[in-house]
């Protein structure tokens, strides 16, 4: 098969005007090296629906769509996330359905098909990412695209169960078959997958682990996403950070998230807030620094979960400041990532907690920024997905308040030994799969080429 171009496609990419996730960070770093075209949304709200139009940029073509204020408000805040978001990670308490959201949801999908399908030339592979698009290869299928066409989903594959509460479970299955290759993040996301078509679809399963259906083969696979570990090792050493009024011998206690209720900040600070309570009185001071600048702000549930957060600074800092330290520090802007690269290398410890996370670049970050000679301590919750390759980070169940406070006091004690032994560990993995392995091993997959090695 000939390499043709890489045209990439996401909701969201770099701009200006907005703050980035994980997704538009690594395919940032991806696509920097390779070269090819992204397309995505602007950002910027438009009267009509109209053409690509191209942002300039050096090492890739940068292609653009603007959504109106319908698209934005049916396709971006609700259908995906207002619903897709919350199901997809086990809070169907939280869901919203709308049928004239869901209709945005597929017309955009639809109108974007359109778009992509006139940039796309016949050797062209196409890779759709994330929850906003799963109709996407559906909706190019029907205009004739014969494209290879691969599929990555950034955040976590939901339970049967939970998927038993999504309005449009029955095409759901059609629009995966759509694509040539599934990529997830986990193996634990593959199997809950599988388990869905196997218990809910027609799909039937074929030899070499491939999956038929509606007459269409396709792979359904993980492939852990990575960070460019050297050059964030490089950024953090550079970064050089003193905090003016954080004397050295005052511990640092990191968190940095998307203010999203899917991150378990309240649990956190709940945590930190034990941990104050009963640390013994000779101990060290321990700032937490958390930095979570707000996200999908219209959403209601995003609005609930920054009130709740400030009230429980709030309330921890009440309980535990004295008049020279104040124990939580809470930044809701966010911090360019060079200077966030500095303060994973200052901190002793981060807190990685969330309650359900595709993956988490954080987790990796911490463990690329920090100084070998004295590493610092990444906690890391069972459900990020970063758990199934960061082992050797402190494990806790972000639900356990009180195993989180002990995790605390255990790694700001931990020895030097030990840290250094868990941080070469978790080192030595992420440079396996970095951001250079993450690609090339989904395109190589997707391109029908022989394996990389399997992470
Ligand atoms: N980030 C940032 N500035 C901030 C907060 C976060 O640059 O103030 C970056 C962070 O370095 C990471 C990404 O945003 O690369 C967050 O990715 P992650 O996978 O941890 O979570 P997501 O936001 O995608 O759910
Ligand atoms: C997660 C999602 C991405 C999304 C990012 C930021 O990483 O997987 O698709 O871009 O969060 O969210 P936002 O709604 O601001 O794009």
């Amino acid at each position: 098969m000939s390499d043709g171009r890489l045209v990439v496609v996401s909701n969201r990419i770099p701009t200006d005007a907005q703050p980035s996730g994980g997704l538009v960070v690594a395919l940032h770093e991806a696509l920097e090296s390779r070269g090819g075209v992204w397309i995505g949304s602007s950002g910027e709200i438009a009267e009509a629906p109209g053409p690509l139009h191209e942002i300039p940029h050096d090492s890739y073509t940068k292609l653009a769509y603007d959504l109106t204020e319908a698209e934005h408000k049916g396709f971006y805040l609700g259908h995906a996330n207002s619903v897709i978001w919350p199901l997809f990670h086990h809070r169907a308490d939280l869901i919203d359905v709308d049928e004239e959201n869901r209709w945005k949801y597929m017309s955009v999908n639809a109108r974007v098909a359109k778009l992509v399908a006139e940039v796309l030339e016949p050797d062209d592979v196409l890779w759709i990412h994330d929850y906003h698009f799963l109709p996407l290869a559906f909706e190019l299928r029907k205009l004739g695209v014969r494209n290879r066409i691969g599929f990555f989903l950034h955040i976590t594959f939901p339970n049967p169960s939970d998927i038993a509460a999504l309005p449009d479970r029955k095409q759901l299955g059609t629009w995966i078959s759509s694509c040539d290759l599934v990529g997830l993040q986990t193996k634990r996301d593959v199997s809950a997958c599988l388990e869905w078509l196997r218990s809910d679809t027609d799909a039937e399963f074929t030899l070499r682990g491939r999956m038929k259906l509606d007459d269409r083969l396709f792979e359904v696979r993980s492939f852990p996403i990575g960070i460019d570990v050297d050059s964030f090792a490089r950024a953090a050493e550079a970064a050089d950070i003193t905090i003016a009024d954080l004397p050295v011998d005052q511990k640092l206690v990191l968190g940095v998230d998307r203010l999203d209720y899917s991150k378990g900040l309240p649990n956190r600070f709940e945590a930190f807030g034990k941990y104050l309570s009963q640390r013994q009185p000779d101990a060290p001071r321990a700032t937490m620094l958390q930095i979570a600048p707000p996200s999908r702000e219209d959403v209601e549930a995003y609005r609930d979960i920054r009130a709740e957060l400030e009230s429980m600074a709030g309330s921890v800092n009440g309980e535990h400041a004295e008049i020279d330290w104040t124990p939580i520090r809470y930044l809701r802007r966010p911090i360019p990532r060079e200077i966030l690269a500095g303060l994973y290398r200052r901190a002793d410890l981060c807190l990685v907690t969330p309650l359900a996370d595709g993956m988490n670049l954080v987790a990796k970050e911490f463990v690329a920024a920090q100084d070998g000679n004295n590493p610092g301590v990444l906690i890391l919750s069972h459900f990020a997905g970063a758990a199934e390759q960061l082992d050797e980070a402190l494990m806790v169940n972000p639900y356990d308040i009180a195993g989180m406070a002990k995790a605390i006091d255990q790694a700001l004690a931990m020895s030097l030994h030990e840290r250094h032994a868990r941080w070469l560990s978790m080192m030595r993995v992420i440079r396996e799969t970095d951001i250079s392995w993450w690609t090339d091993s989904y395109l190589r997959a997707l391109r029908g080429q022989p394996e990389l090695q399997e992470a």
